[in-house]
């Protein structure tokens, strides 16, 4: 009893969905800091913990997961460099970059944004970065930028060479790319958060949302959008780019990334290219293949028109197409129908598989994305992209053995190419 009058003030103070993690977490951490305070009965700790904003503290410290690595998601890195390379660099090489990780953890998210930056060909002084968490523990770990084998995991051997220096503490991080981030205590959940800060051209906000309970998620999309500029990037973690599809935020479509762009039509909740297609209608659709600029981003948008001859290759082929867009503007349901109408006449596509496996997965219909991907890999099994998804998805689920088992069988692909 007084255990769930805790957890409504989790919630209430940092947004925590109790059934977001484990239960033995919370339990486990309330028993740890009664026999740390010497408490021994809950309903004393409970009263100790509403008087004193230190314990709160030292409470929040054993609920929250701090689980980060370098690089994490590695494409989206990718991503952002060629970003960098191919976007700001030719308009804005003189201007400052503003990026924002939140939350930041030990520190591997911004300094992994900060070497990527560097590698693209930024300057450090054209460079801000801001990370925010809110763990103090977390923050001082950040600062100290000393780092063990399990932050590297993933990375090649010469990257902790090139940036690191042995200590008997562990690597200690570079000062060049320690100095370049600024480590900021805050909640996400209280909502003086970041009020009055300008916007940033990139935000990362990964691996978080998972943990909010509703109210906290949607206040903090709209922070978010309030946070990035019109032209901005946001990266989410994988389990968590779902929650973006019906909003004005428009999906990044490039393998492995996990990331949004801002729509520039204001005022409405979708995109100005979203006449509703019938199924009875053959479009003809022309895409933006540049996938750093979006449909409402691209100098031609895409023109949708109506085409009343019979289906032919080519109409088959833009039916998928079309289900691409419908899935961008968050449209997912229309999206599957299109995708199911294509593969029912195109049964061996894997491309459509992943595809509707995507969808599926944006629906919260995980096992379903699961077969779709099986089903890509079943008629293609060197489709990584299927691999991909299907990995992440595991690993989401928990399901490590089955996860590893796609990791390496994708290393497995990469190292043949
Ligand atoms: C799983 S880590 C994610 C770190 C990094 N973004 C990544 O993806 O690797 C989650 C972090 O969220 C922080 N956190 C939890 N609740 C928070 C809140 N209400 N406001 C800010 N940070 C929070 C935790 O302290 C923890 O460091």
């Amino acid at each position: 009893m007084t255990q769930s009058v805790i957890e409504i003030l989790l919630k209430s103070k940092v947004g925590l969905d109790v059934n977001s993690i484990n239960s033995g977490i919370i339990t486990r951490a309330i028993a740890q800091r009664m026999a740390d305070c010497g408490i021994p009965q809950i309903e004393r700790y409970l009263q100790r913990l509403q008087e004193s904003n230190q314990e709160w503290e030292a409470l929040v410290e054993g609920v929250i997961v701090p689980e980060t690595w370098f690089f994490r998601e590695r494409e989206s890195f990718n991503f952002l460099k060629r970003y960098v390379m191919s976007e700001w660099l030719s308009t804005q090489s003189q201007s400052v970059l503003r990026v924002l990780s939140i939350p930041c953890s030990t520190g591997e998210e911004p300094y992994s944004i900060a070497i990527a930056l560097l590698e693209a060909g930024l300057a450090a002084a054209n460079i801000h970065i801001d990370a925010v968490d809110i763990s103090k523990n977390n923050l001082l770990a950040a600062q100290r930028g000393i780092y063990h084998n399990y932050s590297f995991r993933g990375n090649p051997p010469y990257f902790q060479e090139c940036y690191f220096q042995p200590t008997e503490a562990g690597y200690q991080l570079c000062q060049q790319v320690r100095g370049m981030v600024d480590f900021i205590h805050g909640n996400l959940a209280d909502p003086r958060c970041l009020v009055g800060v300008p916007p940033y051209d990139v935000v990362f906000c990964r691996n978080l949302l998972i943990y909010f309970d509703a109210a906290t998620k949607k206040r903090t999309m709209g922070l978010l959008e309030r946070l990035l500029t019109k032209d901005g990037l946001l990266f989410l973690g994988h389990a968590e780019t779902g929650l973006f599809l019906n909003t004005r935020f428009i999906p990044v479509r490039h393998p492995r990334v996990f990331a949004y762009r801002k729509s520039r039509v204001q005022g409405s909740d979708r995109p100005a290219t979203t006449k509703k297609p019938t199924l009875t209608q053959q479009r003809k659709l022309t895409t933006n293949k540049n996938p750093f600029l979006q449909p409402t981003q691209s100098k031609k948008q895409d023109v949708i028109t109506k085409n009343t001859e019979k289906p032919s290759e080519n109409s088959q082929a833009n039916l998928l197409e079309t289900s691409k867009t419908l899935a961008n503007q968050g449209r997912l349901h229309e999206a599957a129908q299109l995708c199911n109408d294509y593969i029912s006449q195109n049964p061996v596509s894997a491309e459509a598989y992943v595809l509707l496996g995507e969808v599926e997965q944006g629906m919260g219909n995980n096992e379903q994305a699961a077969q779709s991907f099986h089903k890509a890999i079943y008629l293609q099994p060197s489709c990584e992209e299927a691999l991909t998804h299907l990995a992440l998805l595991r690993e989401n689920q928990g399901d490590l053995g089955s996860a590893t088992l796609l990791w390496q069988r994708i290393r497995r692909l990469q190292k043949r190419r």
